[in-house]
């Protein structure tokens, strides 16, 4: 990665990270990626081929505000996020729109046109067919998917019934445990990345 684009990130990291959710009190279940640890991450998921800039098609199972998406628009093709509870998908606006005013400032890009988050179930067709509408994308063409721990074993399910050969799950929020997945093999050479990081690809 280029330095100005290493900046950007640590930007949109720092600026997420100072605005997590559900690290304590009632909202757990909507706890955030800690977005510092997921840019140390790319320093082996790009050299891995695991993202490929410009390729990569990306799809969160659970977004919440969208963070994770906005994060890697700037390396994938698509970055598209289902999130169940529209409240949640709300705060994605404002907070892109805060975040643009301050890359802005900085002299740093905004995030690319790239982002396509949906309300909706992600174990749900009618939700899938929503997302390959506006993306023109199938369960069956992304290559990235992504949850933290929420619902990862139905997740897992998900794309070993869809998902296409080589398509890689990346489940955060996990620590020396990882679970087994059917149909999905665990990439123990890489997992799990900064201790908290677990990847499978399906076979
Ligand atoms: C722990 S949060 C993670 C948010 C974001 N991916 C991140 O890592 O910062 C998980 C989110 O998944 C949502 N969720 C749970 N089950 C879902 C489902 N079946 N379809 C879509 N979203 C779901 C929850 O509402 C919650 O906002």
């Amino acid at each position: 990665m280029d330095k100005r684009l290493t900046e950007t990130l640590r930007h949109v990291a720092e600026f997420y990270d100072a605005r997590k959710v559900g690290d304590v009190g009632p909202l757990g279940f909507r706890r955030s990626t800690d977005l510092m640890t997921l840019l140390k991450c790319l320093n082996r998921l790009i050299p891995e081929g695991v993202v490929r800039p410009g390729e990569t098609r990306f799809l969160d199972l659970g977004c919440a505000d969208g963070r994770v998406n906005v994060f890697l628009s700037y390396l994938v093709r698509i970055s598209a996020g289902i999130e169940l509870d529209e409240w949640t998908l709300d705060e994605y606006g404002s907070l892109k729109f805060e975040l643009e005013n301050e890359l802005n400032q900085s002299g740093l890009p905004a995030p690319p046109a790239n982002i396509y988050l949906f309300h909706g179930d992600s174990m749900d067709d009618r939700t899938h067919r929503q997302v390959l509408d506006e993306t023109h994308t199938s369960l069956e063409a992304f290559d990235l998917f992504y949850t933290y721990l929420v619902m990862h074993d139905e997740f897992a399910r998900l794309i070993q019934r869809h998902a296409k050969p080589g398509a890689v799950f990346m489940v955060y929020g996990l620590k020396k445990i990882m679970p087994a997945y059917d149909g999905l093999r665990l990439l123990d050479q890489l997992s799990p990345m900064e201790g908290i990081l677990a990847l499978y690809v399906k076979e």
